[in-house]
């Protein structure tokens, strides 16, 4: 089976990360992109994954990193995938997985936070995909769906077309959020990004479909154990101490509320045990469990346009 390539946003850790092993074990050899503050971070990543068996070179790891921000200016750009070309030609799949999240009220955040959530959620992920098929990284090779799928795109590389001389229908797969379907409290900006990760799927897969060409597919997980999910613990720690000092103002008949929010709308504020209580399966998901849902969407040659909800049933209530 021929080695092929995966270009994962996030990849350093959580949800990407997992995605990257997964692939890594089903012979795909993978980049993975983050900011990481540390080189060593990210180089930890990359040797947690374990080499394809078809590997052509069992001395070199098949594996990349590449350091950076997705939402900058000079991200996207033939400098920084120089390299890569000595790896491959083009990827065979495209996770975009990088992401961040908002633990904020709405009313309170700046304007600088907004743009930072929307741009590196949804932004980056529009130009990064741009990026990739403009310049053929992201390509059928199917002579027919070259010549008709990438008709007006900028040709800004040498033609790669035609690796290996095999069969090949790449895919994007977007990890979008169940915030963007139902929204979250504390989560405006951030539920807004993943709305239109889901809309650019939508309007992508449009342009992109038909025979041999590209195909894009989302995610949309629930609540999952990562860095992301633990980070936000500082929030609902926030939002527990204002619910009690509302409860005993309120009572005292005193001072205005810490918040406009009713109690009962309180009841679905995102405290942990009572998120866990509310998911029907009674647990967050694991990222491994985010990760086969990605692999299926690029292994399934007839997903295209497809949407898995993955959740625990959440979205069912
Ligand atoms: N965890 C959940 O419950 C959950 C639920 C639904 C959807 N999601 C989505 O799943 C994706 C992954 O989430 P996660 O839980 O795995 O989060 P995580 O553990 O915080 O990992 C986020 C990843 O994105 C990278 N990243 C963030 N901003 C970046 C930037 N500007 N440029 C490059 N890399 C960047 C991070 O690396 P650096 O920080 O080193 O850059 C890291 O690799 C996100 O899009 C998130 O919205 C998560």
């Amino acid at each position: 089976m021929p080695l092929k390539h995966a270009l994962i946003t996030g990849g350093s850790r959580g949800i990407g990360l997992s995605i990257a092993q997964l692939l890594a074990r089903n012979n795909y050899a993978c980049t993975l992109i983050s900011r990481s503050s540390s080189m060593s971070s990210l180089h930890a990543a990359l040797s947690s994954l374990s080499i394809p068996s078809s590997s052509s070179t069992q001395t070199e790891n098949p594996h990349a990193v590449l350091r950076g921000d997705i939402a900058s200016q000079n991200f996207w750009t033939q400098d920084t995938f120089k390299a890569m070309k000595e790896r491959t030609k083009r990827f065979d799949v495209v996770v975009n997985c990088a992401g961040i999240t908002q633990a904020k009220l709405f009313a309170r955040m700046d304007e600088s936070e907004i743009r930072e959530i929307v741009d590196t959620n949804l932004t980056a992920m529009m130009i990064g995909t741009r990026f990739l098929l403009r310049n053929r990284w992201l390509q059928s090779s199917s002579p027919s769906s070259r010549r008709d799928k990438q008709k007006g795109q900028e040709d800004e590389s040498a033609d790669k077309g035609g690796e290996e001389g095999r069969t090949h229908t790449p895919v994007i797969v977007n990890i979008a959020s169940l915030m963007g379907v139902s929204g979250g409290f504390g989560a405006v900006a951030y539920a807004a990004s993943k709305a239109g990760v889901l809309g650019f799927t939508r309007a992508l897969a449009t342009e992109m479909g038909g025979n041999g060409g590209v195909r894009v597919n989302a995610v949309v997980p629930g609540y999952v154990e990562t860095d992301m999910t633990r980070s936000s613990e500082d929030f609902l720690l926030f939002v527990v101490i204002c619910k009690a000092y509302d409860k005993l103002r309120c009572k005292e008949g005193t001072a205005p509320r810490l918040t406009t929010r009713t109690p009962f709308e309180f009841s679905t504020d995102l405290n942990r045990s009572e998120l866990l209580r509310r998911i029907p399966l009674g647990r967050f998901a694991k990222p491994e469990e985010i990760a086969s849902a990605a692999l299926f969407l690029a292994q399934n040659e007839y997903a295209h346009n497809c949407i898995i909800n993955l959740d625990g049933g959440i979205s069912a209530l």
